[in-house]
Order: structure tokens, then sequence, then C-alpha cells
């Protein structure tokens, strides 16, 4: 379990982050949920130690992260598994050498072990044969997939996602999302996604924190979301138009499949 407690940022004199505290569940995909801007990256930078918070704390199973001693940050460090906006896999590396990566950075496997590891992973996130090529060799969701590989290679207790299915067709985007929850699950993961897709929190959105303008305006599950009575959040789900008609068909006492 990740816990924040009253978490602000601000750029040069300009308010990011306002206060925002909550809990993030193992086992679960917490969403961080809101438009453009409203600082949903920064939190997460924020979170992993990327960025420094001005004010509040982090604590990763009850251990307090911000600000203690550098040998303790760096052993939760180790346990961070973090999935980039746009992969950032290294251009000049297979996809066997991408997933190696943190195992050579982070752990004492020899090279046997190593490649087990990576042969194991790969094949989790569908991958199987796909070792040897380049990253510009491939596709974009099986960029997604290679990412989220090198995030778990080296066991990860926590994994961090930042927009993992932005630029993929809907329907592998779906596949993505299914297969972080898939795996938070099998794993015992605590996972934080941050995104702005409403099909992410309908398929996988167990708990779910929304961001507006640097504070947390609501939280809850993707059960409880479209009966919520916050304007800004109403104004975020009901801006597209196939959610407007499934919230109709619903009020109206019909069923929607969506
Ligand atoms: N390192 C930085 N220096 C100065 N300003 C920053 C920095 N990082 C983020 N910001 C500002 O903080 C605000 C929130 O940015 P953030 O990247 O968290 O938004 P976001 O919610 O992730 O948006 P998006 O959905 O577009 O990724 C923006 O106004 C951004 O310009
Ligand atoms: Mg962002």
């Amino acid at each position: 379990m990740i816990e924040i407690h009253n978490i602000h940022k601000s750029f040069d004199g300009k308010k990011v982050l306002d206060g925002v505290s909550g809990v993030f569940e193992t086992g679960k995909t917490n969403l961080l949920l809101g438009a453009s801007g409203t600082g949903k990256s920064v939190l997460l930078k924020c979170i992993v130690g990327l960025i420094k918070p001005d004010l509040g704390s982090v604590t990763f199973d009850g251990t307090y992260f911000t600000n203690n001693k550098l040998d303790i940050r760096q052993e939760i460090r180790r346990k961070i598994g973090m999935l980039f906006q746009g992969s950032a896999l290294f251009d000049s590396m297979t996809v066997e050498e991408n997933v190696e990566f943190p195992l050579r950075m982070l752990t004492e496997m020899n090279r046997e072990e190593r490649l087990d590891r990576v042969n194991f992973c790969l094949k989790r996130v569908g991958l199987e044969n796909a070792n040897k090529k380049m990253p510009s060799e491939i596709s974009g969701g099986m960029m997604k997939r290679v990412g989220i590989a090198r995030a778990i290679a080296p066991h990860c207790t926590y994994l961090f996602c930042d927009e993992p299915n932005s630029g993929l067709d809907p329907l592998t985007a779906i596949k993505i999302d299914a297969l972080i929850a898939e795996i938070t699950e099998e794993y015992d993961i605590t996972t934080i996604i941050v995104t702005h897709d409403m099909n992410s929190v309908i398929e996988i959105g167990d708990k779910i924190m929304f961001l507006y303008q640097g504070q947390k305006l609501w939280e809850g599950s993707n059960d409880e979301i479209m009966d919520t009575d916050v304007k800004e959040l109403n104004e975020f789900i009901f801006a597209n138009r196939l959610m407007r008609d499934a919230k109709k068909v619903e009020d109206e006492g019909g069923h929607s499949d969506l």
C-alpha cells in the first residue's frame, strides 16, 4: 500500500499540486485520472521520488520515503517498476537487452539467470519471438509490452505507468490495460496508472482518484464514477458523447454493455 499525505508542489511560484492525500491499494489498479495539465505526471514523479514535493510525504508499505535516508530510499526504489509515457525503450538495444537492462543494474543474477527471467517476462506479456528485434522494428503495442516486461523484470512490488495506452488503437489499448491489471493481481503489486482515458476507467478502474487543478476532487471505483455529483468530474466524464448516451440508457432503466 502506498500512502500520500498533503503533497504540495509549485514551479516558479505556480501551484501544480495543492495538498493531495490518498491511499493506493495493493493488488489493485489505482488510477490517477484528470484532464491534461492537472498535475497527474507531477504527482506520479513526486511519489517515485523523481521530483521532491515542497511539502507532504509518501509512505511505501509503512516505510516513510520522502526525506528519508538515501539507503532506505534506494531500497524502496529497487522495488519500483516504471512504464514511462511513450515506453522510453533504449533504441540501440534489442528487446531482450532492454528487458535485461534493469536486471544488470539492480540484481546479482548471472547471464543465464537473467536470460531466464527475460524470457519469462516476455512470455508473460505475450511476446515470445521478439528477443532479437530492435524497438524500431516493432509496433507501438509491442513496445508497451516490452516496457511492461522491463518494468516487472526485477520482481517489482510497485508499478507506475504513465499513460500506458496513449497512442494505441482502442482494442490494443484495452489489451494493454488488461495485461497490467492481470499482472497487478497475479503478483500482488501496488499499481498506479496515470490516465485521461475513460475506456481505462471502465475496464480496470478498481480505485480512481480524480485530480482537478492540483487537488483531489473525488475518489471511488468505476462502479461509482457514473453517479458522481462532482460537477468537474461529470464534465470530464461526459465530454464524450458515447458516455452521455450510456448514462442516458442507464438512467432510463435500460441495460448498457459499457
Ligand atoms: N519540471 C517542470 N517545471 C515547470 N513546470 C512543470 C514541470 N513539470 C510540470 N510542470 C507544469 O505542471 C503542470 C502539470 O503538469 P503535468 O505534466 O503533471 O500534467 P498532466 O496532468 O500529467 O497532463 P497530461 O495529461 O497532458 O500529461 C503543467 O502546467 C506543467 O507545465
Ligand atoms: Mg502527464
